[in-house]
């Protein structure tokens, strides 16, 4: 479950593409995650996809007729216009791209567009062949609906319909949802705050192709980036390794060694209200970084020499910007109380998160502690990292509000 998509109504238009079919696979997933799902289709995308789909993923009566009356006698697609927090229309074609630009309304998703998009925010996903994207007369109708307030999910680059390659086709379903998401927190309880949280592991050059690294996926902060964005937060997120990709809405500063890391972040608490470090931060690097790659020759062993990294945290405690709220993780192997209240008293923190090594690292679940500055430690089930992360935003909501 999604915090921000929990009762909220999502109001999915589907219109006449190929890509249809792919819209089934995004109103299964926005169900799945707590929203209830309305769907309206044109006339064309019930030849791409049947609304019975659609009824059996959502559990939810499909309009696909404008003149659609409930039992009540009430216009359907206007009581559905209604109820909705958010319209988005994925696949959106050139043709109905064109229509909303124009104010038309002479199908169920068209009209029930006009009607919405005065309550609830528009988001449109195009999908169409390369030439009818890159036409001047669709070019011009995305702005003008950009000017009117709609969020544009620009299409990718890849294999469309025709047999061509070239840019149109749908967004993908993730990234469809992190902007849903995006544009459903705003207003939440962390707008007009900023956020800074550090993610993944660090890597420390031994050669030009060795690293010092350690497991960290960067889920973790991941999941906290997005959950604050979700609450309206204005999100940096300063990135060690990880191969994920980059939440929509969320600042990306790339930081791959524990003293870029430093700087990245010495530069982002300027203004920030709250830090949160999830990041694995090397503290230890080699002493020196050989030039060229170390060669085996015929040596056994070989040695490192390493040096102390600087403490992000430490230094930020030390700093003129500390923000309002300061959070660290305490990764261990053993006495995992214990040395997390001593990381919690030594780099100033107001809360950190203990989580034990290795069921944090990579995994979806972490089993963490909360222990705030003063002596409170709660220990909290088994939970996603989705869910930990609004916890641990909780807390900060709740202290900057005092
Ligand atoms: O990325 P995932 O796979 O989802 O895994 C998540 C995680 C296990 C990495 C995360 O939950 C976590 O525990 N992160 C902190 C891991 C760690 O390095 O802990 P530490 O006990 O070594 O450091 C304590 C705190 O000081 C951390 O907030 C760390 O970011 C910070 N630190 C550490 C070293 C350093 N030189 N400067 C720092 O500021």
């Amino acid at each position: 479950m999604v915090r921000v998509l929990q009762n909220k109504t999502i109001l999915l238009g589907v219109t006449g593409s190929i890509a249809a079919y792919k819209a089934a696979g995004l109103a299964s997933q926005l169900t799945q995650a707590g929203a209830a799902v309305d769907v309206v289709m044109t006339r064309a995308a019930t030849q791409f996809i049947g609304p019975l789909t659609f009824e059996a993923l959502t559990r939810r009566h499909v309009v696909t007729d404008v003149m659609a009356l409930l039992p009540d006698s009430q216009i359907w697609h206007v009581a559905m216009a209604k109820r909705a927090d958010i319209f988005v229309i994925a696949p959106a074609t050139a043709h109905t791209i064109a229509k909303l630009a124009h104010g038309l309304a002479d199908d169920a998703v068209s009209a029930t567009a006009l009607d919405a998009s005065r309550r609830a925010p528009l988001v449109i996903a195009p999908a169409m062949e390369t030439g009818m994207w890159e036409h001047a007369a669709t070019q011009e109708n995305i702005a003008k609906l950009v000017a009117r307030g709609a969020v544009i999910v620009p299409p990718g680059e890849g294999h469309l319909a025709s047999g061509a390659s070239g840019t149109g086709r749908l967004a993908n379903a993730d990234d469809l949802i992190d902007t849903i998401r995006a544009v459903l927190g705003r207003g939440g309880d962390l707008a007009r705050r900023v956020i800074v949280v550090t993610a993944g592991g660090t890597q420390e050059p031994i050669d030009p192709v060795r690293v010092l690294a350690n497991h960290s996926s960067g889920k973790m902060g991941w999941a906290l980036a997005q959950a604050a964005r979700d609450r309206g937060a204005r999100v940096i997120l300063i990135a060690g390794t990880t191969s994920l990709r980059v939440p929509r809405g969320v600042e990306l500063m790339a930081a791959s060694s524990a003293r870029e890391m430093r700087e990245a972040v010495l530069r982002a608490i300027v203004d920030a209200d709250a830090l949160v470090m999830a990041a694995a931060v090397a503290d230890f690097r080699p002493a020196q970084t050989a030039e060229q790659k170390i060669k085996k020759g015929n040596t056994e062993t070989l040695t490192l020499e390493l040096v102390k990294n600087p403490d992000i945290l430490a230094d930020v405690a030390r700093h003129s910007s500390r923000p309002a709220v300061v959070i660290g993780f305490a990764a261990e192997t053993q006495e995992l109380l214990v040395n997390a209240r001593a990381k919690l008293e030594s780099k100033n923190l107001d809360l950190i998160v203990a989580n034990p090594v290795p069921s944090a690292f990579g995994s979806d679940i972490d089993r963490a502690t909360l222990i705030e500055r003063g002596g409170a430690a709660t220990e909290l089930p088994p939970l996603t990292k989705e869910d930990l992360s609004e916890k641990i935003l909780d807390f900060i909501a709740a202290r900057l509000k005092t």
